[in-house]
């Protein structure tokens, strides 16, 4: 893990920072020096959960609740962020989930609230960021750019995933808008990335890890063979967060154990 020094100084927020990847980027930024704003949705104990971890850990953080799929509630979340930490620097697109359910099945409430979170909640928390971070332009002291911008994607940006439509599109939907935006944004100094996880344990992907049977199977599709961590997503969003990376901007990092290699074909073909 990179040393405190790395992001001192600096203020973050973590949309949908209580569980998963999420929380262990919350938690990576505070030990590498930012201080972080933990956003949650429906549950203030667990946010404020994370932030005591922090804390404990010699770290600043606030726990902030908001709806990413909601403008007011988003808008709401960086005034009291900006008023909290002066400004943001980095701002970490977290919030996803998953409802997966045959395509002909599917309601349109299914689609709508995945895109709704995935999808629009990103949009609506990278306007708010790429607000702020022109507003205020480089300050040196800070970091060599304006502000950084990160969305964690999937694999399933790239990879087609049957039963899962509405979060392979919404994946999908993220390259795009990280690509364009990091095109619109790359003159104001604004870097903006995507990581992209495979299999990382995590709550969402429970059922797919948890009993061995399920593990095996899943580790078929992952040629270094074993499942990530939330860790291996966050020590390298850490770093592309910094400046060591100043000079990567509009770059999908997949972060998957080899899963994008078309496993299938390790054998075969
Ligand atoms: C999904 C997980 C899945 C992984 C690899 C992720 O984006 O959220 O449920 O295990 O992709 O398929």
């Amino acid at each position: 893990m990179p040393s405190a020094a790395y992001l001192s100084g600096q203020a973050a927020l973590v949309t949908g920072a209580t569980s998963g990847i999420g929380r262990a980027i919350a938690l990576a930024l505070a030990r590498a020096g930012a201080s972080v704003v933990v956003n949650y949705h429906a549950h203030p104990e667990e946010g404020e959960a994370v932030v005591q971890e922090i804390r404990q850990g010699g770290g600043q953080g606030v726990a902030i609740g908001a709806d990413v799929s909601r403008e007011e509630e988003v808008a709401a979340m960086f005034r009291q962020a900006v008023e909290e930490f002066g400004t943001l620097d980095i701002l970490v697109n977290n919030a996803g989930i998953q409802q997966d359910i045959p395509f002909v099945k599917m309601s349109l409430a299914d689609w709508r609230q995945v895109l709704a979170v995935n999808l629009t909640g990103s949009f609506l928390c990278a306007r708010e960021a790429a607000r702020e971070f022109c507003r205020r332009g480089v300050a040196p002291e800070r970091s060599r750019a304006a502000g950084k911008i990160l969305f964690i994607s999937s694999v399933h940006e790239v990879i087609p995933w049957a039963g899962h439509v509405n979060y392979a599109a919404s994946k999908g939907g993220i390259g795009q808008l990280m690509r364009s935006l990091a095109q619109e944004l790359a003159p104001e100094r604004i870097r903006v990335n995507s990581i992209a996880p495979g299999a990382i344990k995590t709550d969402i992907n429970r059922h797919d890890w948890e009993e061995p049977e399920a593990a095996a199977k899943l580790c078929k599709l992952i040629p270094y063979g074993r499942i990530g961590d939330t860790d291996d997503v966050a020590s390298v969003a850490v770093w592309l967060l910094s400046d060591e990376a100043d000079y990567i901007t509009g770059t999908t990092i997949f972060v998957d154990g080899g899963m994008l290699l078309y496993p299938g074909f390790g054998t075969g073909g």
